[in-house]
């Protein structure tokens, strides 16, 4: 059974890649696995200073905002679900916060070995996620992560729109699915 963390990107609660993972959930649920949900709406989670204090404390930041929390998630669990809308071609500058931050993880050793990427776009065409799906990769891959599976969600905008697209059945049956 896996511990999951779902990482909810949008500032939107309630919005497409929201609606993707609780579909992911329902279905990760059914099989056992262990699910964390953490929405970074609301939360104040500030960017690396690239100050090093981290690299001399033990993985300790020297910040002191919502990033203290979720990094004591990020090493109790060893999937990461990032549910993000498409920004600008790209994640939303709140995830990218959180990645930058996880330098103290260098230290601490990482924790998290696998990922899933559910993500939304109010466009159609396939280039619309391309940028971000590639970065994803990159990242998973310079990360050493295992990617467990991504669904792109496109020519989605108003909050529950996703709910009327076959996706959500993908994402219930991606949760479902893994072992
Ligand atoms: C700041 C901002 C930038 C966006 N950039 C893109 C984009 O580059 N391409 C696109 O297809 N949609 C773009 N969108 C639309 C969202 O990706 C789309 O509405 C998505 O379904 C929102 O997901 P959410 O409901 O989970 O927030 C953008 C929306 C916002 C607010």
């Amino acid at each position: 059974m896996k511990k999951l963390l779902v990482l909810y990107c949008s500032p939107r609660n309630n919005g497409n890649s929201a609606l993707l993972a609780d579909a992911f959930i329902r279905g990760a649920i059914k099989k056992g696995h262990e699910i964390t949900e953490y929405h970074l709406a609301g939360k104040k989670i500030s960017p690396c200073l690239a100050c090093n204090y981290c690299l001399k404390n033990e993985g300790v930041c020297a910040q002191k905002d919502d990033m203290v929390d979720l990094m004591q998630l990020l090493q109790r669990h060893d999937t990461l679900v990032i549910a993000s809308p498409v920004y600008y071609l790209g994640f939303p500058g709140s995830f990218k916060n959180v990645i930058d931050r996880t330098y103290a993880e260098s230290v601490l050793k990482r924790k998290i070995k696998s990922t899933i990427l559910l993500t939304t776009a109010s466009k159609s065409e396939d280039s619309v996620t391309e940028v971000m799906t590639n970065y994803y990769h990159a990242l998973v891959n310079f990360l050493g992560f295992t990617n467990l599976g991504i669904i792109s969600a496109k020519g989605v905008d108003a909050a529950g729109e996703v709910n009327n697209f076959p996706c959500i059945d993908e994402a219930y049956q991606l949760g479902f699915n893994l072992n």
